[in-house]
């Protein structure tokens, strides 16, 4: 039997649905406050210094009061700071964590450097829908590929080399005794910098497109003093086809790249026979059913997709279009399987984001 919608049940649904409308332009602006408050060292004031009224933020942070207060307001009702009455804001220890210390490896603050870039594009995107030609990476300025550093660089400085790197067979004996390292799509180089620091007998070869995470990637290893690391700008020195790597490396990149076929089969051909390839890619679904009932960041993630990842994978004619989660478990073993690799296997690093493959020929 039918049952009727009274009127006031659509009334209340059109509400309900307005209301999850809103919840994302919320989500949105918070997102906006948090870039704000890391950029302005807002959370770095607040973090281990207690309750903290908005006149002793500004003053400690070199701002005016009143767009402090406003600042501090809004994020303690979005639930990132605590209000300890008498107009006083408190970063909490777990939020200083997530938002006030780049050495921890649970910082997030800095992903959001790359924001107001990416809304940026988002009128030359009408086109992208029209054409079907979307934007590379550097179309979203220096400021992007500081956006993409701030979300793994965390990881690269705190876990790549002390915990990632030795669960891999035979890796860091070959590094201490001085191997031939690559890192394609290594974006600002903060991973191979790391490594590089930690294994000054091994030499390390950055390969990249972006001509701003390139630049960006010199001033840090100028900063870092190392010497054992060259980056390359791919599309004028690609990967050498003459087996010299003992170790590859891929951070978030494959499911952005135009022809990630060919860029595997040219891995594949750069490598040693008994050379290990270290994938990190996100940790998608098999199926767009899969990632709708059970990812709880898939619409975050499509949306990243649009703005960024599927972009640059259609970026040029005849892009795979892979997208954010477009890189499965099990696009990664076929892909992987038709470039030659014959062993795969998929290790846990406690990380609900990301998937990590070891690859080897
Ligand atoms: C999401 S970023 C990841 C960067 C870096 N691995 C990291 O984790 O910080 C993806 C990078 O892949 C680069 N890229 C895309 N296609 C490429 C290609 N064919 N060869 C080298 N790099 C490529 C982009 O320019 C971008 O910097």
């Amino acid at each position: 039997m039918e049952t009727e919608t009274q009127p006031d049940d659509v009334g209340e649904a059109i509400r309900a649905f307005i209301k999850r409308v809103f919840d994302n332009l919320s989500g949105l602006t918070v997102s906006g406050m948090i870039y704000l408050g890391h950029e302005l060292g807002l959370y770095r004031t607040l973090q281990d210094a207690g309750p903290l009224t908005s006149a002793e933020v500004a003053q400690r942070s070199g701002l005016h009061e009143r767009w402090v207060r406003e600042w501090l307001r809004g994020q303690a009702a979005a639930g990132l700071l605590e209000y300890a009455g008498d107009g006083r804001f408190v970063l909490p220890p777990i939020a200083a964590l997530v938002l006030a210390n780049p050495q921890s490896p649970a910082f997030v603050a800095g992903s959001f450097a790359g924001l107001p870039q990416q809304f940026n594009v988002l009128p030359r995107l009408r086109e992208s829908f029209a054409t079907g030609i979307g934007l590379p990476y550097d179309a979203l300025g220096p400021e992007g590929a500081c956006g993409v550093e701030g979300m793994l660089a965390p990881w690269f400085r705190t876990l790549l080399v002390p915990v990632a790197l030795p669960r891999l067979d035979g890796v860091t004996a070959k590094l201490e005794a001085g191997g031939t390292v690559a890192d394609i799509g290594c974006g600002t180089g903060v991973a191979l910098i790391e490594m590089a620091k930690a294994y000054p007998r091994s030499q390390f070869h950055g390969y990249e497109i972006s001509e701003h995470a390139l630049a960006q990637a010199a001033r840090h290893q100028q900063n870092a003093q190392v010497a054992n690391v060259a980056f390359h700008d791919a599309r004028t020195e690609p990967l050498p086809a003459d087996g010299r790597f003992d170790f590859v490396t891929a951070f978030d990149c494959l499911h952005d790249m135009t022809h990630p076929a060919e860029v595997m089969r040219a891995v594949r051909r750069s490598m040693k026979p008994d050379g290990t390839w270290l994938i990190v890619d996100i940790n998608a679904k098999p199926s767009f059913e899969e990632n709708l009932a059970r990812n709880p960041m898939a619409a975050m993630m499509y949306g990243f997709s649009v703005l960024t990842c599927l972009s640059s994978s259609l970026s040029q004619p005849g892009g795979a279009g892979l997208g954010t989660l477009g890189f499965s478990e099990q696009v990664a073993r076929e892909m992987t399987a038709a470039a030659g690799f014959t062993r795969f296997t998929r290790h846990e690093f406690d990380n609900p984001v990301n998937a990590y493959y070891v690859v080897r020929p």
